[in-house]
């Protein structure tokens, strides 16, 4: 622990407890409502209250037409940076506002109105924050899907949300390879049963897509056609508890849960974050290194930034590779970014191709006042190295989809608190964590247990699930009542930290993207040579987890193990995706299961990590962990 500062965090996180409707009525002032609050919280209304029942708003008003209104038109809100394609751009308030008007009209041209969903699957350039701004513009509802999920995925996702249009670029860049959407998305096309009115395909140079000529419409072309005509669509009036966007993540099937955001909690709760927790002023420069594909890109690229009236950077590139591990310094002294926001797995590849952190050398980072890191557990090793070089606060901070921002954190703005390597720190306003066992009942400090916000949980996190109370009562509410359960287990010390371990669940993390074994499962059941699998997360140096399968072939099946495994690993990429980072499938004869039949993933994972385990005490035949132990060898592992 290093020496405290003066910190507003305890005063601030008592005035909460204190009352939390006057603590959110306060933050809401600093929204620029249709019609203001007048009630803060009803907690009759949805599955466990609403926040701001009586509000209207717009979102994307008080992103980039108040900030124009207001004296920032000509500050940068957007700058693009793509080693990928070599290309910077960078847009003011008054540049963005046009481009999101002129967009918003076109899309209502093709029949999008309040309410409409509207799938936007693109890689990292400005036109995916463009379509995410149309959407909010005219209150329909943006669900984005990650470039990395394959044809399969998308088409769940099109399926649940039942889009009236789908938003995509011809492709997106990877270091080693040029990904054609097109192909994916009419793959998803044919693999659906809904069918959307249209597509708006951006053409980029590296790949060109060949169009459905009824279907598919040229972005660039209508685009155009609506500025040359001055065609901007105004903003339309939402409900604050009308839902913003829907992002699908995994849930413990294959079926990802659709999580909805809705518009005035989001913009109250992000609008806050951005001066407390991040201690960030309007008018400086953030840079969030993810993805516009999930929950901390949604927040921490688009909305908070601009909300805040901001500068945000939209990298098109990876930590390494891009050219170099130096590629983050370079961005941070060229943008004259003051914080980075990203996931510990970048900070990792980086150490590893640069352990002295050469790349850092002449670099003025003068500006550069944190780093904060979130997506998946920040190993202390890495955190110290990170401090080390950057010789910043580094802050971990832990959130997931479902909350839209940070639940646990160390503020910033507030004045740090001390850090302690391995925890995020404690639980911000709105949040109160306990540490739960089996039966419910709070454990004592210091010892793991389940994770649990007590209900209700506060603004900017899901009212539901789309279209589904029933799942979400079930996935989130009914193990501990009262509480919302994260599914992530922990403990909380005796000075009030929380640390986060790991899932309960079968979700895993791959470089800081959440993955469901189940899912992975299925896709491996599918298979016709497989007659049982198990997926489990293994330990990581890099990327934290990976998943690792075991399958039980057919009886009578021939195939080599080599070769099963190749058809395996192509499989998954092909239904899931690449993001799945699927590599290892081990042919084993058994797996390890209690009489009751249930598999036991947590002894095969524990054999894996190398770790010591003991035998369940129900465990059907105990020869069958030494037969994974031996399988597991095999590959260098356990
Ligand atoms: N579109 C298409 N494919 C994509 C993609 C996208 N948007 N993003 C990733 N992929 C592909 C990658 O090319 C890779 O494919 P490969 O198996 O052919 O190599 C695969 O999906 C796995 O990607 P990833 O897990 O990102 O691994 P990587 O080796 O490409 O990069 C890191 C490793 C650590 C550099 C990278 O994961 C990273 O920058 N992580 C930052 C973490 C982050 O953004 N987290 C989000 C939440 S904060
Ligand atoms: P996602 O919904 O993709 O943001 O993933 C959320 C999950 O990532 C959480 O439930 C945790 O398991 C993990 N996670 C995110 N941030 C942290 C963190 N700072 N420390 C530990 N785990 C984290």
């Amino acid at each position: 622990m290093n020496a405290p500062h003066a910190s507003r965090y305890q005063e601030t996180y008592a005035l909460w407890q204190r009352d939390p409707a006057a603590f959110w009525a306060e933050a809401a002032q600093a929204i620029e409502w249709i019609r203001p609050p007048q009630q803060i919280f009803d907690g009759q209304a949805g599955v466990y209250g609403r926040w701001f029942p009586d509000a209207t708003c717009n979102t994307c008003f008080n992103a980039l037409d108040r900030h124009v209104r207001d004296g920032r038109a000509a500050q940068p809100a957007l700058i693009y940076d793509s080693p990928v394609t070599g290309t910077k751009a960078s847009y003011s308030y008054a540049d963005l506002l046009g481009e999101v008007a002129a967009l918003a009209a076109v899309l209502q041209d093709l029949g999008v109105g309040k309410g409409d969903r509207v799938i936007i699957y693109m890689p990292m350039i400005p036109e995916a924050v463009f379509a995410m701004l149309a959407c909010a513009r005219l209150g329909a509802v943006h669900s984005v899907v990650f470039g990395g999920f394959a044809a399969k995925e998308l088409a769940t996702r099109i399926d649940d949300a039942a889009p009236k249009l789908v938003l995509t670029a011809s492709c997106g860049i990877e270091p080693t390879r040029v990904v054609e959407y097109k192909p994916l998305l009419d793959g998803a096309l044919s693999l659906a049963s809904h069918k959307p009115e249209a597509c708006l395909v951006l053409q980029r140079p590296q790949a060109e897509a060949s169009m459905h000529v009824t279907r598919d419409r040229n972005w660039r072309a209508l685009v155009a056609a609506a500025k040359a005509n001055g065609r901007k669509a105004d903003c339309v009036e939402v409900a604050a508890t009308d839902p913003l966007y829907i992002l699908y993540t995994s849930g413990t099937t294959g079926r990802p849960k659709g999580v909805v955001r809705d518009n005035g909690g989001h913009l109250v709760t992000l609008k806050w974050t951005m001066e407390n927790l991040y201690g960030v002023k309007p008018g400086e420069v953030f840079f969030t290194a993810s993805d516009v594909g999930w929950v901390v890109g949604h927040s921490y690229i688009v909305y908070a930034p601009l909300l805040h009236g901001a500068t945000s950077v939209l990298y098109e590139g990876k930590p390494v590779g891009t050219p170099d591990p130096g590629a983050f310094w370079r961005v941070i002294e060229e943008h004259k970014v003051v914080a980075l926001f990203t996931a510990p797995t970048a900070f990792r590849a980086i150490r590893k191709e640069d352990p002295q952190a050469k790349h850092l050398a002449g670099r003025d980072l003068s500006h550069f006042r944190a780093l904060f890191l979130a997506g998946e557990r920040a190993d202390p090793d890495t955190l110290k190295w990170a401090e080390e070089v950057l010789k910043v606060p580094v802050i971990d901070h832990w959130w997931q989809t479902e909350t839209g921002s940070c639940i646990v954190g160390n503020p910033l703005g507030l004045g740090l608190l001390p850090i302690k390597h391995g925890s995020p720190t404690v639980p911000m306003p709105g949040y109160e964590i306990s540490c739960l066992d089996e039966a419910g009942k709070p454990v004592p400090a210091g010892t793991m247990g389940a994770i649990v916000i007590r209900l209700p949980l506060p603004p900017a996190c899901l009212p539901t699930l789309w279209q589904d109370d029933q799942r979400f009562r079930e996935a989130y509410l009914s193990a501990f009542p009262g509480y919302y359960t994260t599914s992530d287990a922990g403990y909380i010390d005796e000075d009030g930290y929380v640390f986060i371990m790991g899932r309960t669940d079968d979700i895993i993390n791959v470089a800081g993207h959440r993955l469901s074994t189940g899912g992975m499962e299925e896709v491996l059941a599918s298979h016709p040579a497989v007659a049982e699998c198990a997926v489990v997360g293994i330990r990581d140096a890099l990327k934290g987890e990976q998943p690792c399968g075991f399958v039980v072939l057919k009886a009578g099946v021939s195939l080599a193990p080599a070769e099963i495994e190749r058809e395996l690993v192509a499989l998954v990429r092909d239904k899931i995706g690449p993001v799945a980072a699927f590599k290892l499938a081990l042919t084993v004869n058994r797996l390890p299961k209690t009489r009751s039949g249930k598999i036991l993933r947590a002894t095969m994972r524990k054999i894996a990590d190398g770790e010591d385990y003991a035998m369940p005490a129900t465990i059907d035949d105990p020869a069958v962990l030494d037969e994974i132990g031996v399988a597991l060898k095999g590959r260098g592992l356990g």
